[in-house]
Formats: C-alpha cells, sequence, structure tokens
C-alpha cells in the first residue's frame, strides 16, 4: 500500500513502494504479454489525463492503462481546455474535483505543479512530468524493465548519457535506482550536468568510455532543444560524435549490456540507429513496461477504496 494519496516523485519514496509497484507491474506485464486487457482493478473510477506539454507514449499509456482496467478516462490537453482563457492550475483541479475524478495525471512544464495541484484536489494526482524536476512512472517503467531481464535492480551499474542537465527522467531514476542499489555513472558535456547531481548519488565521469565500462545498462537520454536557451554544445552533429552512444562506445560496457532511451529518440543524435533497432535495444520493451507500470501505480493508489 502507498503511503500518501499521489505520486509526485521517486525522491521522498520508499524502496518498499518502488517495489511493490514493480511487483504489482510485473504482474500487469504478464497478463498485457497474453493480451489480456480487461482487468476490474478500476471499475468505477474516473481518471483525467491533464498535459500542459506534449506526449505521445505518457499519455497514451496512462489512458490504456486506465482503459484496460475499466476506468472512464477523459483526456484534456492544455491547447484545447479553458486554460487558454487564463483558467489557473488550482482552478482546474477544483472543476475536475467537483466532476468527481479520482485521479488525475498531470504533465507540466514547470517543476512543482502536480505538488501545488495535489494540494488543492481531493483527487489522487500522478505526475506524468514536471519540468526539470521528476517523471516518476518513466523511472518505474525503465527499472521494471531491468528487473525483467536482470531478476534484480542491486549490484547493477547504469550509465546514463545526455542532457542530464534538462532531464526529470535522470533525476527520477537515479533517485529510484539508487534506492534499489545500483550504481548510477552520467557522463554529459559540462554544460548538460547540474551542479548537486553528485550528491544525489550519481558517479559523474570524465569520459564516456569510464561512464559505460563494465554497464549492464546505457540509457541514452533526448537533448531537449526546448528547455535550452543558450547553446550548450556546438553542433547536433559534434554532440553525436563526442558524446552520443554508438556501437564502438558499447564494446566497453558488459557483453549484452541493453540499450535503453526514454524517447522520443533523436535517431542518430543520442544513439546511432544500428543501436536503437538492434538486438541488445529494450526501447520497444520499455513501452509496454510503461503500460504495467502505469496500471500498478493506478491500482496501488486506489486499491483501499475499491
Ligand atoms: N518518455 C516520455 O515521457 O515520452 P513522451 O514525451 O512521448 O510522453
Amino acid at each position: 500500500m502507498l503511503k500518501d494519496k499521489d505520486i509526485l516523485g521517486l525522491r521522498e519514496m520508499p524502496a518498499e513502494e518502488i517495489d511493490e509497484i514493480l511487483d504489482v507491474g510485473m504482474s500487469m506485464k504478464k497478463l498485457l504479454k497474453q493480451n489480456i486487457k480487461k482487468l476490474p482493478h478500476l471499475q468505477g473510477k474516473s481518471v483525467t489525463t491533464l498535459f500542459y506539454e506534449n506526449s505521445t507514449r505518457t499519455r497514451c499509456s496512462f489512458e490504456l492503462a486506465a482503459k484496460y482496467m475499466g476506468a472512464h478516462v477523459v483526456n484534456i490537453s492544455a491547447d484545447s481546455s479553458s486554460v487558454k482563457k487564463g483558467e489557473t492550475l488550482v482552478d482546474t483541479g477544483k472543476t475536475l474535483d467537483a466532476m468527481k475524478n479520482d485521479i488525475i495525471v498531470i504533465r507540466h512544464p514547470m517543476g512543482g505543479a502536480p505538488a501545488l495541484l495535489a494540494k488543492t484536489v481531493k483527487a489522487h494526482v500522478v505526475n506524468a512530468g514536471d519540468g526539470m524536476n521528476e517523471h516518476p512512472s518513466q523511472a518505474l517503467l525503465d527499472m521494471l524493465t531491468m528487473r525483467e531481464n536482470f531478476g534484480s535492480i542491486e549490484g547493477l551499474k547504469v550509465a546514463i548519457l545526455g542532457d542530464i542537465s534538462h532531464s526529470r527522467v535522470a533525476k527520477s531514476n537515479l533517485f529510484g535506482l539508487k534506492k534499489l542499489g545500483a550504481e548510477v555513472t552520467m557522463y554529459a558535456p559540462r554544460t548538460l550536468i547540474p551542479t548537486g547531481i553528485e550528491r544525489m548519488g550519481a558517479k559523474i565521469c570524465r569520459s564516456r568510455e569510464e561512464a559505460v565500462e563494465g554497464a549492464d545498462v546505457v540509457m541514452g537520454l533526448r537533448i531537449q532543444l526546448e528547455r535550452q536557451h543558450a547553446g550548450n554544445f556546438p553542433s547536433l552533429g559534434e554532440y553525436s560524435k563526442f558524446y552520443g552512444v554508438n556501437e564502438a562506445l558499447m564494446k566497453y560496457a558488459k557483453p549484452n549490456a541493453l540499450v535503453m532511451h526514454p524517447g522520443p529518440v533523436n535517431r542518430g543524435v543520442e544513439l546511432t540507429s544500428g543501436l536503437i533497432d538492434g538486438e541488445t535495444s529494450r526501447i520497444e520493451e520499455q513501452v509496454l513496461s510503461g503500460i504495467a507500470v502505469r496500471m500498478s501505480m493506478l491500482f496501488l493508489l486506489t486499491k483501499e477504496e475499491i
């Protein structure tokens, strides 16, 4: 059982709760692999996805997760809602509460927006990515994919390369992986490494080879051009050449180390096309893990109320 009303991030989530979400997520994934998509866990519940930023994977995945468990689902995107007429986040939340929504899944460009919403609504709030802060369901689906492949997270070495500064995925993964006993190495241009990340448990490496040496998992992160106000590296071509993940770099990792990426991928920039489509890639597997782990999150949030 989860102790909080909401799922806002992994920084504060106890390791036991992360484990519980992964345990239930593994069971959900087994059902999905058998093409079982009609479960009763959320019957009579309503789920609203409230997205102030673009998304393919996360929004669709939460919607399918809720529908597969029998919930009523409504999707709101800021572009086509009363937000455009000036309605505040808190007022939007109160409106959704008045409609008896049980769960609000929110993505917002401002870090902390889901926490503000959570304080002001009765509904459970799930953070689907807030600015550069956290993206807990992405990290949980990444960990589910790792656990499925290796049996356990403890003792794994996970190398994360890319735009760490702007990445909520990197932060949530760091919090979750460290809690479950993994080692996390990171590498990026200095301009894309946030101050203080080492205090959060990451090992910042001086070369990409050092970061990937002996890794079980190599995760590329998207270059988030939409959040960069100034050039943090000279060009995408140079980024790819000096900081990207390619076949030669993967030779430093363990044999058959997994290649992962949260998506969307800039093909040929963060990862080569050969790696994205190769045998050790788990990028499509991550997508299926996403539905499973989100089913687990929605179920565990409301379990006691059903
Ligand atoms: N990984 C991820 O959050 O993808 P979307 O932006 O497509 O949701």
